[in-house]
C-alpha cells in the first residue's frame, strides 16, 4: 500500500538539502504518494532551487513578506498546516534543518499527532541564543520527531544524550553532500564574472545574531581587507534580508574589488565555491560543503553546531571581530603552508548517499 508523505520546505537551504530526498522518494511511486509543500518563507531564493532541481510544489503557502517577523512565520505555518491536516492526513511529514518553517511544521505535526521525520537532526551549540533562533528551532523537532536523521555520529550522540530512544536515531550523512556531488557531476562551470586567473574570496553573511553592530564590523573588515589588497576580489552574493542588504550597500557598495551580486542559484554558487580560494561565511551549508571541496572557511560566528568541519581543519571560527577577520584572510591568502593545512579534502558530512538511506529507513518503517 502506498504511503502519503508530505515534504515541507521554506527556505533556500531546506530546498537544497531536501531536493535529493524528494528525488529519491520519487523513484518509488508505488511505495510513496509524495506531496511537496513550499511554505515560501523565502520566495526568490527558494524558487531558484526548486527550478534548478525541477521540483514543482503541489502546495505553495506563499507566506514571505518583506522584513517578516518570527512570530508571523510561526503563526502562518501553524494555521496553514492545521487547516491542511484537517482535510488530508499524511502518514509522515519530513522537513529539514532549523528554520522557523521547520520548528512550526514539527509543532503542527505534534498537535495533529502525525509522525514527523527530521532531516539534519541533532546539531547543537548548547547556547539557545547562538545561533538565534536556530538552536531553539532545531530542539523542537528534537523533542517530538519519530525519525531523527542525524548527519554524523556526533549529532546522533547529542540526541542520545538528550534521552531520545536509540531506535529513533539514524546516522545518514548530510543530504547537502548528495546535492553538491550531483551538481558537480552533472554540470559544467558556467561563465564567471571574475576573470580567469584572478584570486577571489567568496562570501556569504546573513545570521540574525550578527544583525546591527556585528554585521557592520564584518563588512568594515572586508572593506579594510579589500583596500589593502587590490589584487584580490571579495565576491559577495548579498542575502536579500533588509538587515543585511542595508549595511552591505552602505559599507561595501563602490569598493572597487568587492563584487556585490544578487544571490546565486545553487549551480552557480557551487562552481563559484569550487573556483574560489577560500570562503568567508556564516552559512551552515557552506561549512558542510567546503570540506568536500577542500576550501578553507573563515566562519563569521563565535559558535558552530558543525564542529566536525573545525575538527577536520577546514573551518576556523573568526566571529565578527574586524582584526581577526582581516588577519585570518591575510594568513590564508599569503601563507601557503597555512592554506595547505586547511585545504585538505575530507568528508565529515558523508558520502553523498544520505537521501537513499533516509528513504530506505522510511520504507522499512511505514
Ligand atoms: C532564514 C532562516 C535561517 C536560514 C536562512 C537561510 C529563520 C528564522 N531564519 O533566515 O535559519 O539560515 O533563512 O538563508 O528561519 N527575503 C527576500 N527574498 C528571499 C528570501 C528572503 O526578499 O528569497 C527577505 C524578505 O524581506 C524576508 C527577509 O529576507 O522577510 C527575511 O527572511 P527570513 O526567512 O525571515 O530570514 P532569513 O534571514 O532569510
Ligand atoms: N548558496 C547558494 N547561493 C548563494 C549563497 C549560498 O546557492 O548565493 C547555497 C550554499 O551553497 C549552501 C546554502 O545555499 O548550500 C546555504 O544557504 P544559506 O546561507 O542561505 O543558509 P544556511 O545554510 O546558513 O542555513
Amino acid at each position: 500500500m502506498s504511503r502519503k508523505i508530505l515534504v515541507i520546505a521554506g527556505t533556500r537551504p531546506e530546498a537544497i538539502k531536501l531536493a535529493p530526498v524528494i528525488k529519491a522518494l520519487e523513484k518509488h511511486p508505488e511505495r510513496f504518494e509524495l506531496t511537496v509543500m513550499a511554505t515560501a518563507q523565502h520566495r526568490q531564493m527558494l524558487d531558484q532551487v526548486l527550478e534548478l532541481f525541477g521540483i514543482v510544489p503541489g502546495l505553495d503557502l506563499d507566506l514571505m513578506v518583506p522584513d517578516q517577523t518570527l512570530t508571523r512565520i510561526t503563526c502562518r505555518v501553524l494555521e496553514e498546516l492545521e487547516s491542511y491536516f484537517s482535510g488530508r492526513r499524511p502518514d509522515a511529514v519530513l522537513a529539514q534543518g532549523d528554520t522557523t518553517t521547520v520548528m512550526a511544521a514539527a509543532l503542527a505535526c505534534f498537535y495533529a499527532r502525525i509522525p514527523f521525520g527530521h532531516v539534519e537532526a541533532g546539531l547543537r551549540t548548547g547556547d539557545l541564543y547562538a545561533p538565534y533562533p536556530e538552536e531553539f528551532n532545531r530542539r523542537v523537532p528534537g523533542l517530538l520527531a519519530a525519525w531523527h536523521f542525524a548527519p554524523t555520529g556526533w549529532a546522533a550522540g547529542n540526541l542520545l544524550g538528550e534521552g531520545i530512544a536509540r531506535e529513533k536515531v539514524h546516522v545518514t550523512g548530510n543530504t547537502v553532500i548528495d546535492a553538491l556531488f550531483y551538481i558537480l557531476k552533472t554540470t559544467a562551470p558556467p561563465p564567471s564574472p571574475i576573470p580567469e586567473g584572478r584570486r577571489y574570496v567568496l562570501m556569504t553573511c546573513h545570521r540574525r545574531e550578527n544583525f546591527g553592530e556585528p554585521i557592520r564590523e564584518i563588512f568594515t573588515a572586508v572593506k579594510e581587507f579589500a583596500g589593502k589588497h587590490p589584487e584580490i576580489t571579495v565576491w559577495y552574493p548579498v542575502h536579500p534580508n533588509p538587515h543585511v542588504r542595508g549595511p552591505a550597500g552602505e559599507i561595501l557598495d563602490g569598493v572597487e574589488n568587492v563584487l556585490l551580486t544578487e544571490p546565486l542559484d545553487y549551480l552557480h554558487f557551487v562552481h563559484a565555491m569550487n573556483r574560489s580560494e577560500l570562503l568567508l561565511s556564516d552559512s551552515g551549508g557552506v561549512q558542510e560543503e567546503a570540506p568536500s571541496l577542500g576550501k578553507p572557511v573563515l566562519v563569521l560566528r563565535e559558535k558552530t553546531e558543525r564542529p566536525e568541519a573545525v575538527a577536520a581543519g577546514t573551518c576556523r571560527l573568526v566571529g565578527s571581530d574586524r582584526s581577526r577577520i582581516v588577519a585570518g584572510l591575510e594568513e590564508l591568502l599569503f601563507d601557503r603552508a597555512a592554506y595547505r593545512e586547511m585545504s585538505e579534502k575530507s568528508n565529515p558530512y558523508g558520502d553523498g548517499r544520505a537521501a537513499g538511506r533516509i528513504v530506505d529507513i522510511l520504507s522499512a518503517a511505514l
